[in-house]
This record gives structure tokens, C-alpha cells and sequence, in this order.
């Protein structure tokens, strides 16, 4: 599945929104016992800013959520949110495959985090992907080129 990335905007906010809850409602619930959606919507609000985010772009349809930060020591993936029928294709894997070239290609490591409840980590681990660090609700991962 191929894809192209669109600089977000903030008319993508209410869509964002919709997709955050419907991708992370029941990690959130799993890991904290509860989500609450007025404080989440609070929270969302309040760090939504759309110049650091990227749109993820199928066939001309939003599938999903890229932020990357990137500093002169490291490559950070934020977040990313694919939207339900985007899942399980491939794409996480290819817009995954693109930082680490980017990683290899500017010998810097590529960071995450995720929470320890979220299969995503499978995938991560079978990129390279190693676990540098945990907190009671996340790991750290860590890809050194
Ligand atoms: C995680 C995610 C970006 C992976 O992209 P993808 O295109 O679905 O993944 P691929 O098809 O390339 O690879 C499949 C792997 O994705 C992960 N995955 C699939 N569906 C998932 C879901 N609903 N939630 C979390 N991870 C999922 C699993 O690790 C899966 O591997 P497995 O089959 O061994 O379990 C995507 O599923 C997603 O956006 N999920 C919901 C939001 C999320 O959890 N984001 C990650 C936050 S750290």
C-alpha cells in the first residue's frame, strides 16, 4: 500500500481527535483502568499542534497520524496512528522502513515509546527495535544504525 505524507493543519483537528480516540481508547483503558473524554479531549486540546504533524495519505484518503521529532542528536517518533482499516496492511511496517533509512542514512538513533500493553511493540522488535527503558506504563525503545 503506498502512501504519501501532507503537512497537517488546524482543520485536521477534529478528525485527529476522532482518530487518537478510536487508536488508543483501549490501550488507555487497559493500562489506567479508565478514559475519561472530557479530559482527554482537555489534553488533546491543549498539545494539539498541527505544524508538528504530518497526515498520513492513501489513495487520496487520510489513513492515519505521523509526528516525527527530529534533533541533531536523535529521531524521535511521537506518535503514529493509522486509522482502523489502514491497520494490519503493511503500512505501519513501510512508513517505519522509511525512518530507519532515515536513521541509517543520518547515523542517528530512532527512539520511541510505547505502552507495555500495545502489540505494536511486536512490530517494533521485529524492525530491530530493542527496549532501553520502562517506566511502570511504557518502554522505551531504541533502533541504533
Ligand atoms: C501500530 C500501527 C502503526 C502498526 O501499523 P500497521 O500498518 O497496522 O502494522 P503492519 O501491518 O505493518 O504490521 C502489523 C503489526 O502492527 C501491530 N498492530 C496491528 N494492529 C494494531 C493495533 N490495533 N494496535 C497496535 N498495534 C497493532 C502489531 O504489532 C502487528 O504485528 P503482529 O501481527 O505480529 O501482532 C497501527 O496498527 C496503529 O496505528 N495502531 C493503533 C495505534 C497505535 O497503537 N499506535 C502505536 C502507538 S506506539
Amino acid at each position: 500500500m503506498s502512501h504519501t505524507l501532507r503537512a497537517a493543519t488546524a482543520a485536521d483537528r477534529d478528525w485527529l481527535w476522532t482518530l487518537s480516540r478510536a487508536t488508543m481508547k483501549t490501550h488507555v483503558e487497559q493500562t489506567w483502568g479508565r478514559w475519561d473524554d472530557v479530559e482527554q479531549a482537555e489534553r488533546f486540546q491543549k498539545n494539539f499542534q498541527p505544524q508538528r504533524l504530518q497526515i498520513i495519505v492513501v489513495n487520496g484518503h487520510d489513513a492515519g497520524l505521523l509526528h516525527v521529532e527530529r534533533t541533531p542528536a536523535d529521531i524521535f517518533l511521537a506518535s503514529i496512528l493509522l486509522a482502523a482499516e489502514f491497520q494490519n496492511r503493511g503500512l505501519g511496517t513501510a512508513i517505519l522502513h522509511s525512518l530507519l533509512a532515515e536513521a541509517h542514512r543520518e547515523k542517528l538513533p530512532l527512539r520511541l515509546q510505547v505502552l507495555k500493553v500495545n502489540p505494536a511493540r511486536r512490530l517494533y522488535e521485529r524492525l530491530g527495535f530493542t527496549v532501553t527503558a520502562e517506566t511502570p506504563t511504557h518502554y522505551q525503545m531504541r533502533w541504533t544504525p
